[in-house]
């Protein structure tokens, strides 16, 4: 196991970023402290050859510039809260509007933007942020840190938070998988543990009606093509051009496998969070990503565990509210074999 670091540049505001490599001789991931973003993944494919299974960019300048959040830790509030309002304790609140007329992914400057500071463990670095009361419109000072250990055969994020005024809550990470290395993702196979979803309007927010995904393209109980079903007729699906729902999971065994035939990888991903946003990258615009790879739509699978979309607004459903004096903990494993 080793984990060293080197300079990987300065944002346009003059900071400076570090980036980590950890590497345990099978595995090998390079994390930014911008954003606690994983830009690299290299796991060995069915021959034994390292595949970077993340997208992600050269230069800090492209995180800066380009959307999509690649790779990164999103916060306070993954996903997306209705109007960007919200009331806690009797007190409204107003965030930043940054997806339709609708809050997304923390807001304009969300965790996805911070440089965070850093400890090296042995196995692990821990990263920390200091989220100010008033950050994007949230109450309190929120103390955050989310830990990157490389495993064995996986990497685990392991998030907490702490705030001095309730405030509300809900971290992932915003990993573009592809098992490949690169091109279309709809070659992959996904199961996921999970027989209801979301519906989502339009905005791809929740109408509040939780539905059985038997008898539609949504059912992935059992390991199937994401390809078969992308382009459905589905209204959730046609309406985000692809998929791009919350799964609420069943609660006992692995959230998700996602498989390529062709690398032989597989992915299975663990979680303590209720749900599971299953992303396939369907606004990711045409770009270039490292080493002069081509990036375009549908070219990864992104599968954010997380509370449910907009759930403040939806008091049936676990709470996102982290009270004063109480520690927010949440644990998310992706590991992988062939
Ligand atoms: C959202 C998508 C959004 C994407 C990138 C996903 O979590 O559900 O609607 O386009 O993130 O911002």
């Amino acid at each position: 196991m080793s984990i060293s670091k080197r300079r990987f540049g300065f944002t346009k505001d003059g900071r400076e970023v570090t980036c980590f490599t950890i590497d345990n001789g099978k595995l090998k991931a390079e994390i930014l402290d911008y954003g606690v973003t994983i830009k690299n993944l290299f796991v060995p494919d069915k021959s034994g050859k390292p595949v970077d299974v993340v997208l992600g960019y050269d230069s800090i300048k492209e995180y800066e510039e380009n959307d999509g959040y690649l790779g990164a830790t999103i916060g306070r509030v993954g996903n997306r809260i209705a109007k960007g309002k919200f009331t806690l304790n009797g007190e409204d609140y107003t965030l930043a509007v940054n997806n339709g007329p609708n809050h997304l992914h923390g807001g304009l400057k969300g965790f996805d933007k911070a440089i965070w500071g850093s400890e090296e463990r042995e196995n692990s670095i821990i990263f920390s942020h200091l989220s100010p009361d008033g950050d994007e419109g949230y109450p309190g000072n929120l103390k955050v840190t989310v830990e990157v250990i490389l495993e064995e055969n996986g990497i685990t994020l392991n998030y907490s938070a702490e705030t001095d005024k309730d405030t509300l809550i809900n971290l992932t990470n915003h990993s573009y998988f592809n098992l490949n290395g690169g091109g279309s993702v709809l070659n992959h196979t996904l199961k996921l543990n999970a027989e209801k979803f979301n519906v989502g309007d339009g905005d791809c927010l929740p109408t509040g009606e939780i539905a059985s995904v038997f008898g539609t393209v949504m059912d992935f109980t059992k390991e199937r093509s994401i390809g078969n079903g992308v382009d459905s007729d589905e209204p959730c699906v046609r309406l985000s051009r692809g998929y791009d729902s919350n799964f609420i999971l069943n609660g006992e065994g692995p959230a998700a496998v996602l498989k390529s035939e062709r690398s032989g990888i597989i992915m299975t991903v663990s979680t303590t969070e209720p749900g599971v946003q299953v992303y396939s990258a369907n606004f990711l615009t045409p770009r270039r990503g490292k080493n002069g790879a081509d990036y375009t739509y549908r070219h990864a699978l992104c599968l954010e565990t997380q509370h449910f979309p907009d759930s403040v607004h939806h008091k049936d459903w676990p709470t996102c509210v982290l009270k004063k004096g109480e520690r927010f903990s949440s644990k998310t494993t992706y590991s992988f074999n062939v």
